[in-house]
């Protein structure tokens, strides 16, 4: 039995009881009590949370990195059971709350299955994903615009519901550190938080040109975007700097369907020769996960492997650390911490970023550009290419590295890409 179907059972119990009294008693009692049961409740779930079955950890938890901060230390392992959905209805009553926490605190101990019955209900239907509903539509029709902002908005809010149910696991206070990946824009008054394979690279070059370092997006070379010092970082200015733009800006962030951007990193950074990557990263990657590995291979670091690459991702003693084209959206950007207004999806990119644009006041002729920095010969990392990737990855692994971007799955409401996932 889990979680969930006992939770159904007690509250259908109480129900029952209710149905006996005048309904505006209960309503009254419920209204004034509601929010305090609520917080009592969660509060008890998640400190259920730090009971998980201590001798099982590695094969009954999900990992989800959730205070991975230093990135390269081990993370404990953590365990999310489920929560009821804030919204159906009052909670029941304070003793029998209490009661079926208990109650489920035992079943936690001793009932893995649980966990992922639980996340199951938490998870959104997995049918169609909110990116398809208006791919070829014009976005200067009023239209789609409305829907675009419609879909920007119920972005927002889920990422605020995800941030409270998770908030004991999430870091409270903003330190600059968590900031360092936010781009400002002081003409127009941005803040766009970087994530790479993302469309961050596009992103920059539109700050350039409306900063007027620039004058159009296509004459801006990759080398200028990244390493031109041309965009200041947030955490780079001074602690009033810092409080006055995160009050008064526009908050952008885009993000990515996780594994895809993780295949797309791989591609791009071990599929070619790279001077960097391939020295520090392929080098110790090699070293520390191919059996009888060549001379040259442990030399020049060249031909990591995908399964290479993950066992070095889901190592908790990583031979090097991470770096940010594999670190999580939500690490990057925390966005319980940061309130972005805008939180698009590369999947949608055409649209979203155009209403953004506009919303930001943006000069009318200044259109997102559509190039493909690094490898342009190459076909871009699709979800097909993605499942091929992962082909060559085990079921226990495969689950791993979900795991490890499970709060990014969460946050923007990403659908699991393989159906033998939990
Ligand atoms: C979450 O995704 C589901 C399907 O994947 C979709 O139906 C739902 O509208 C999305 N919710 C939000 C808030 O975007
Ligand atoms: C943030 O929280 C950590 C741990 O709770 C604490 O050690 C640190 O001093 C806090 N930093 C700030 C700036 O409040
Ligand atoms: C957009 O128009 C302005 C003048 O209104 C011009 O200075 C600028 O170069 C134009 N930008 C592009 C990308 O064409
Ligand atoms: C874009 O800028 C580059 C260099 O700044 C310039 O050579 C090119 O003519 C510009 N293109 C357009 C369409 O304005
Ligand atoms: C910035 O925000 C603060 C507080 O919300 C407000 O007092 C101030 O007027 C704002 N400044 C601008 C330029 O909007
Ligand atoms: C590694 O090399 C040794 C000697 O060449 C060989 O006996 C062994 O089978 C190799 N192991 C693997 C896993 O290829």
């Amino acid at each position: 039995m889990c979680w969930t179907e006992m939770f159904l059972r007690a509250r259908r119990r109480m129900r029952s009881l209710i149905s006996g009294l005048p309904c505006c008693f209960w309503f009254l009692l419920l209204f004034g009590a509601g929010g305090l049961v609520l917080f009592i409740h969660l509060e008890d779930l998640s400190e259920m949370v730090q009971l998980g079955p201590e001798g099982k950890l590695s094969d009954t938890t999900r990992e989800v990195r959730g205070s991975n901060e230093g990135l390269k230390s081990p993370i404990p392992p953590m365990q999310f059971p489920a929560f009821e959905p804030v919204s159906p209805g009052p909670p029941s009553h304070d003793a029998d709350s209490s009661q079926v926490t208990k109650r489920h605190r035992k079943l936690l101990k001793t009932n893995p299955v649980m966990r992922s019955q639980g996340k199951a209900s938490f998870l959104p239907p997995s049918s169609s994903s909110d990116s398809s509903s208006s791919s070829s539509a014009d976005p200067s029709s009023s239209q789609s615009s409305l829907e675009t902002s419609r879909v920007l908005e119920a972005r927002r809010r889920w990422v605020r519901e995800v941030c409270t149910k998770y908030k004991t696991k999430i870091p409270q206070n903003i330190t600059s550190k968590r900031l360092s990946r936010i781009f400002v824009e002081d003409k127009h008054k941005i803040l766009y938080c970087e994530v790479p394979k993302a469309g961050c690279s596009n992103w920059k070059r539109v700050l350039m040109v409306l900063a007027g370092i620039a004058n159009n997006v296509t004459g801006i070379k990759h080398n200028a975007v990244h390493h031109g010092n041309h965009i200041r970082q947030l955490d780079s200015y001074k602690r009033e700097g810092i409080a006055y733009r995160l009050r008064n800006y526009t908050k952008v962030l885009f993000v990515r369907e996780p594994l895809e951007r993780l295949v797309s990193a791989y591609r791009d950074k071990f599929e070619s020769p790279n001077n960097y990557y391939y020295p520090v990263f392929g080098r110790p990657i090699i070293n520390r996960y191919r059996v009888n590995a060549s001379k040259e291979a442990l030399h020049t670091g060249s031909g990591v492997t995908f399964p290479e690459f993950m066992q070095y991702l889901l190592d908790v003693h990583k031979p090097v650390g991470m770096d940010i084209h594999w670190t999580s959206a939500n690490h990057l950007c925390h966005p319980c911490l940061v309130d972005y207004d805008f939180i698009g999806k590369f999947e949608t990119m055409g649209e979203e970023v155009n209403f953004v644009l506009h919303r930001i006041g943006a000069p009318a002729n200044l259109t997102f550009p559509t190039f493909k920095d690094r490898n342009p010969s190459a076909e871009r990392t699709s979800l097909k290419i993605m499942q091929r990737y992962f082909a060559q990855l085990n079921a226990a692994d495969l689950q791993r590295v979900y795991d490890f971007y499970y709060m990014d799955y969460q946050m923007f409401n990403y659908s699991k890409p393989f159906h033998e996932l939990y």
